[in-house]
């Protein structure tokens, strides 16, 4: 949520947060309006950071929280429009 405000902050874009539940897995999606990610590869490497104040702390830090749970974290740019969306799984019955 504070990835996608950082970034829709930067181009007056909104924020818009959806959800979809099936009978195993409920999947929450964080979508923005910001610039969207120039490169992927170092988004999850704890620390990295593109922001002045940034720590590069969350999406590391929230992915290994989901995976503990057998769930995942992804971000990756929207096909629809600019902005990027990060989209988090979680199993509603872990094992
Ligand atoms: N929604 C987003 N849109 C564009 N870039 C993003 C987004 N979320 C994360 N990033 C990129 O991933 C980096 C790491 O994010 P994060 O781990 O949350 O640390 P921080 O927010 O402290 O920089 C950010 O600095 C930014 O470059
Ligand atoms: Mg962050």
């Amino acid at each position: 949520m504070r990835n996608a405000v950082d970034a829709s902050l930067e181009t007056r874009g909104d924020v818009t947060v959806t959800w979809t539940a099936g009978a195993a897995h409920v999947e929450v999606s964080v979508l923005d309006e910001g610039h969207g990610i120039a490169d992927a590869s170092n988004l999850f490497v704890p620390f990295f950071t593109t922001k002045p104040q940034g720590t590069g702390i969350g999406l590391a830090l929230s992915r290994q929280i989901a995976e503990l749970h057998q769930g995942t974290l992804s971000l990756e740019n929207r096909g629809d429009r600019a902005g990027a969306r990060a989209r988090l799984r979680l199993p509603l019955r872990p094992a």
